[in-house]
């Protein structure tokens, strides 16, 4: 089975039967990951490069476990060992990666757009791991994984989307790719860190955090990004968590029970408590491992695995 598009650069418009394809191709892998030996040949002779101009420990060790478990090679590329310290311009570098003849490029990178610029200079497919503040389009995979493995569906799910909006890529990609697998979204947090266009997307906001804890079936905790804001967004951390913190408090003057996310790393006492991630109603540490099966997932489908019936060998 394959894809429409080539790459995985970001959920807009994305269609809802591959992202269905995805994450049922996902399961599969998830029982992969089960066995005693986590390998499976599927991506033998692949070669993917992750280019990472941004630090990332969590997302590029879960992409870099994926393609090891689906026996494909991998080189790490990083910014701070690359010669773009020397002043290599991004051209040059995504051109001497490609003469090495290598099938993917997995790429972070601090500027939105900068995966699908370099689309146009390499043949390799492209995935986006992170692209400032616009997507990180295989985090929201393997969210809605995660979702759907806990509520057997997505569409007609209510989802709250908390904190730092404005400059999320995971809030960005959660919100298309929710929007079409038919789900409803809430945003709330700040209302100076929800930008206004947002709305126009389909979804609601609701800066109540309680509203919309009675609202909604599950709901994904942002960081606050203290690396992305100037001074000035948020008056203080105190502040913030008083008005906005997934405390076990808040969550226990709710009589329902609803699923609590994150996308990691956590600031804990910050936008969540530390027993609230360690919780029942958590299952942080779930995604964590789909994100594995859900990169799997993606490399797979797009590198030109053999088929699945083939692996069973
Ligand atoms: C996210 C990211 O880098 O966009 N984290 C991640 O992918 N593990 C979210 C964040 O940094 O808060």
């Amino acid at each position: 089975m394959m894809l429409r598009q080539r790459h995985l650069l970001g959920l807009e418009g994305y269609p809802a039967e591959d992202i269905q394809t995805i994450i049922d191709t996902a399961f599969k892998f998830r029982e992969v990951l089960d066995r005693p030996i986590k390998k499976v040949p599927s991506l033998q002779g692949v070669t993917i490069v992750n280019l990472f101009f941004e630090n990332s420990t969590r997302t590029r060790i879960s992409f870099e476990l994926a393609q090891k478990r689906l026996s494909a090679d991998t080189v790490n590329f990083s910014v701070s060992s690359s010669s773009l310290k020397k002043g290599e311009s991004f051209k040059d570098t995504a051109q001497n990666i490609e003469a090495m003849k290598i099938d993917a490029v997995v790429m972070r990178h601090p500027t939105p757009g900068a995966p699908k610029h370099l689309t146009e200079f390499i043949d390799s497919v492209v995935i986006n791991a992170g692209d400032g503040t616009h997507e990180h389009p295989t985090q929201a995979i393997l969210d809605m994984m995660s979702l759907h493995e806990k509520f057997g569906k997505l569409k007609g799910l209510k989802i709250g989307i908390l904190g730092d909006i404005a400059h999320s890529r995971v809030a960005l990609s959660n919100i298309y790719g929710l929007l079409i697998m038919g789900a409803e979204v809430t945003l709330c947090g700040p209302p100076n860190l929800i930008p206004p266009f947002i709305k126009d997307l389909g979804v609601n906001v609701n800066t109540n955090v309680d509203e919309v804890i009675e609202w909604e079936d599950a709901l994904n905790v942002l960081r606050i990004q203290r690396e992305r804001m100037g001074l000035g967004f948020i008056p203080s951390i105190r502040e913030y968590r008083a008005m906005f913190g997934i405390t076990q408090e808040r969550l226990d003057h709710h009589k329902k029970e609803i699923v609590i996310m994150h996308p990691g790393p956590m600031n804990r006492g910050v936008e969540i408590d530390g027993t609230v991630a360690d919780g029942d109603q958590a299952i942080i540490l779930n995604q964590v491992l789909n994100g594995v099966a859900s990169r799997m997932a993606i490399l797979y489908l797009l590198c030109g695995g053999k088929s699945s019936e083939e692996d069973e060998s």
